[in-house]
């Protein structure tokens, strides 16, 4: 996959190389990211960079400075799942995680096979929750206390997806409301 503008707003998308990896690494750390997404120690990170299963990408501003990072996994997939492995911004709440997921499930349905884009999260994170759902996310199920947290409580994880033909349907939906006169 090529480095991608999304026109959905002011973030641009690029794949991320192992040089991107510091700021990966920071923003997962992050405090806001406690409890609603897994750290991962840099070998494991260098791994999945390597791995053609696996795609980073980030979320760059006006200036070309990251504002966020995000995995997706499955680029392998015989059956065209494609999940979003792992999304987070440094400065939440500024539209950037919107425009980004626009962007990553374009990409997904226009460069790969994808046939079902998929995540899984936490019941907990209502902000991640109304995102994905205003993007025409479905939920599919709930994995009840299926994770034992950093904090040692169990958890327990929404599935959502959205798939092709629903991504195509919303798609046309927005060209018919755009060309349509006020
Ligand atoms: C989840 C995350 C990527 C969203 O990115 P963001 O830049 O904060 O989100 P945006 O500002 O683009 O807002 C997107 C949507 O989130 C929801 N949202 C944002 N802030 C919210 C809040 N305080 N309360 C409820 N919903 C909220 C809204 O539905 C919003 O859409 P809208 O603006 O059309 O109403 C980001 O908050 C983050 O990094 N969180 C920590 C890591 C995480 O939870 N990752 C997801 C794991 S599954």
């Amino acid at each position: 996959m090529a480095s991608h503008a999304t026109g959905a707003g002011a973030v641009r998308l690029r794949r991320a190389e192992a040089g991107d990896l510091p700021f990966v690494l920071t923003t997962e750390g992050m405090p806001h990211n406690a409890l609603r997404i897994s750290r991962w120690p840099r070998e494991r990170h260098e791994a999945c960079l390597a791995d053609p299963d696996f795609a980073y990408w980030l979320a760059l501003g006006d200036d070309g400075a990251p504002l966020g990072y995000a995995i997706l996994k499955g680029l392998t997939d015989r059956n065209g799942n494609v999940a979003l492995q792992r999304i987070s911004v440094a400065a939440p709440g500024q539209g950037t995680g919107r425009a980004f997921l626009i962007g990553l499930v374009e990409l997904a349905f226009t460069q790969t096979a994808c046939h079902r884009f998929w995540l899984d999260v936490f019941t907990d994170n209502p902000v991640a929750r109304a995102l994905y759902a205003g993007l025409g996310l479905v939920e599919e199920g709930v994995m009840r206390e299926s994770v034992v947290r950093a904090d040692g409580r169990r958890a327990s994880l929404a599935v959502m997806s959205i798939l092709r033909p629903e991504w195509q349907a919303r798609q046309a939906g927005c060209q018919a409301s755009a060309g349509r006169p006020e």
